[in-house]
């Protein structure tokens, strides 16, 4: 499913198709100043923009939210990236499509900056080695918080990502590739970059459990698409606040999101998860999301 990344010919920069080289940014761009914009990551498979609409219904939300206005149609955002596609002969891969504020002052003010400059990128993307999609991968919680939701929304899919990052740190420092992120009442919100499923096994059968969206976590686009996968394939679904004794007692658990896919954990904090081994229900669900998207992936 992943690809190694390659350098890409052309750019998409406020309208035009540019070479890499080219397609730099403004220091006074407040988007790099102060991490003001907003921004999608998108799988393309075969060609197919998977859930494109969706994707752009999220950006044009999180712009709003920060009272950033796009000054391109999503129609005309649809264009550009098959445009992109087309020149970089790119068939699956990845797409980075940015929003920032613009170039202004030195100050916070926005109204500084005159119009937001919209980039996308089409690249490859591998986010995590093949071993562990097969094998599944160790995690720990991180004692960095998600982001307060009264003071940033996590639903806002904006340009700063340090809170993220800082977790993220801690990953690596611990030696793993991800963190589970708490909420600021403790309680499970998500990963750095992925949402976060359990499979709790029942007397009736596996149950899928997720934290709720006021949990404060993005709402993923592939998390939606896997709870819907699972609604098809009969497996209840129930989304309450979970904590971390939740995760250490499931039976599996694994991961979404646009670069990680659908990717198992078989260990949190030390301990392992059911028989440290991906699940069944797991390995069905990452079954029928790569049916999903091998042919036809939807774009809706
Ligand atoms: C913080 C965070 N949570 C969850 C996700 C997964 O969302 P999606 O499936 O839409 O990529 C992402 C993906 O970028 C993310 O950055």
């Amino acid at each position: 499913m992943s690809q190694t990344p390659s350098r890409p010919k052309k750019i998409w920069l406020n309208g035009k198709l540019v070479p890499p080289q080219d397609a730099t940014v403004n220091v006074y761009d407040h988007g790099l100043l102060y991490g003001d914009g907003v921004f999608e990551g998108i799988r393309i498979y075969s060609g197919r923009i998977l859930k494109c609409a969706t994707h752009l219904a999220r950006l044009y939300e999180s712009a709003k939210a920060i009272r950033l206005v796009i000054p391109y149609s999503p129609a005309q955002l649809t264009a550009a990236m098959r445009d992109l596609i087309k020149a970089n002969d790119r068939q699956n891969g990845y797409i980075r499509l940015c929003v920032t504020r613009g170039v202004g002052s030195l100050g916070l003010n926005p109204n500084t900056c005159e119009t937001p400059s919209v980039f996308i990128i089409a690249d490859g993307i591998s986010l995590y080695p093949a071993e562990m999609y097969q094998n599944g991968m160790s995690v720990i919680t991180a004692s960095t918080i998600r982001n307060h939701p009264a003071a940033l929304s996590p639903r806002i899919k904006s340009m700063n990502y340090l809170n993220n990052i800082l977790a993220k740190i801690e990953a690596i420092d611990a030696g793993v590739p991800e963190a589970v992120m708490l909420n600021h009442l403790g309680y499970v919100a998500e990963c750095t970059a992925d949402n976060i499923f359990l499979v709790q096994d029942r007397k009736s059968g596996p149950v899928l459990r997720s934290p709720p969206l006021h949990a404060g976590a993005l709402e993923g686009v592939t998390m939606n698409i896997v709870l819907g996968l699972a609604a098809k394939a009969g497996i209840p679904i129930e989304r309450h606040d979970l904590t971390k004794h939740d995760l250490y007692v499931a039976d599996e658990m694994f991961l979404t999101g646009t670069g990680a896919e659908v990717v198992p954990v078989t260990a949190v904090d030390g301990r392992s998860i059911g028989t440290g081994k991906p699940g069944k229900t797991t390995q069905k669900l990452i079954q029928a999301f790569r049916k999903l998207v091998a042919k036809n992936a939807p774009e809706d």
